[in-house]
């Protein structure tokens, strides 16, 4: 059942190619530069009307919301919120008829999750949810569903179910962006186009296995890890380390680049491997000025990026190229390498990669 692969986490960071394609497939209106939704359940009118967006999740699902944030208020010109589900339904949050609350859940049954969901409900607004199962209790209580078709997630770290998350949140903000008219039918026919293209990027991403391994073999024994990106790969920074902290128990920290001088730079000695999310987009320049700082304090820096040039190349320690698409799909090519890293880091520190200590698949409990 794990079709020959060793652990089923690694079987699933492979599915995303199809995963992924799935998740596309009928969805793209190339002709009519729109995006169809097919259980969205909000007409146009309705979806017009909304004037904020609460995006409202828990762990990885989170990080997929923090991305939904860059995705929405770009493509869509909407103001968007982001909370953890455990923060939003304690505090009395904001919601109007006119406030569309997106919750995000693999399983659909996430107690914190459904409780938010119910909290924006009984404020008399309108919900929407990105779920991985069919007819979860999540997906039930929405008004509308976004499904992304991973199919069935084994490991208890999420993986393609992320991925598969970004990618239902880029058809939901051009869909959102279409309607409300900021995103006219040429710029979605682009990004439609670009997004035909993601399941063959990743698999080439996926090339990179061995690299990656590489790396992971120089870094398993490092007590504490440090990820840093900008823009919308910060969340993927938090994720990078969240996959390293659940499946080998290395503490890790995902922060802002540009917040690192703040405080974490206190952290930083030759101990200290740094893995840094280096797209090739306008923060590039920022980005390398942090890992200038990295190393000027003897820190590892693991640059992750789509650009290898001498300036990657002289402000690394390693780096690891992958793929570049259009920005909006970059933090979907660098998940692929977050996973990996911690999953290679977890086999060669021996530790229960499918079933790490301590998580559940589902938490139904709050
Ligand atoms: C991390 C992980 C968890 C889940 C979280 C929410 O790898 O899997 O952080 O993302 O428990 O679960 P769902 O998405 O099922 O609501």
């Amino acid at each position: 059942e794990k079709g020959g692969y060793r652990h089923f986490m690694l079987k699933e960071i492979y599915e995303q190619p199809r995963a992924m394609a799935d998740t596309l497939a009928g969805r793209i209106r190339e002709e009519a530069g729109d995006i169809y939704l097919e259980d969205l359940n909000l007409d146009d009118e309705t979806l017009r009307s909304m004037d904020k967006v609460n995006i409202v999740a828990c762990g990885t699902s989170w990080h997929a919301g923090l991305v939904g944030k860059f995705l929405a208020e770009k493509l869509a010109r909407v103001p968007v919120e982001v909370d953890i589900a455990s923060e939003f339904r304690y505090r009395d949050p904001i919601v109007t008829p006119r406030t569309l609350t997106v919750l995000i859940s693999q399983s659909g049954e996430t107690a914190d999750t459904l409780a938010g969901l119910r909290e924006a409900k009984g404020k008399g607004g309108k919900v929407v949810s990105i779920c991985n199962v069919v007819d979860s209790s999540i997906a039930r209580e929405s008004d509308g569903v976004i499904y992304t078709h991973a199919g069935p997630e084994i490991g208890v770290a999420s993986t393609k179910a992320f991925t598969t998350q970004l990618v239902a949140l880029v058809l939901f903000a051009c869909k959102l962006g279409r309607v409300r008219g900021t995103l006219d039918e040429n710029e979605c026919r682009l990004l439609g186009e670009e997004l035909v293209k993601l399941p063959r990027k990743i698999e080439e991403a996926l090339e990179q296995d061995a690299a990656i391994e590489e790396v992971a073999k120089l870094y398993m024994n490092a007590s504490d890890f440090l990820y840093l990106g900008r823009g919308n790969q910060y969340p993927i920074a938090l994720e990078g380390a969240l996959k390293l902290k659940e499946i080998s128990y290395i503490h890790a920290e995902g922060y802002p680049a540009g917040e690192m001088k703040h405080g974490p730079i206190a952290l930083i000695d030759e101990h200290l491997p740094v893995v840094v999310l280096l797209p090739n987009n306008e923060t590039r320049e920022k980005v390398i000025s942090n890992m200038q700082e990295v190393r000027a304090r003897a820190g590892q820096v693991i640059a992750i990026t789509d650009l290898d040039d001498s300036l990657v190349r002289d402000n690394a320690d390693h780096v690891l190229t992958f793929p570049g698409i259009r920005d909006e799909l970059m933090p979907v090519v660098l998940s692929v390498p977050m996973q990996l890293l911690a999953y290679h880091i977890a086999v060669l520190k021996g530790t229960d990669v499918d079933q790490p200590r301590n998580l559940a698949k589902s938490v139904t409990v709050e």
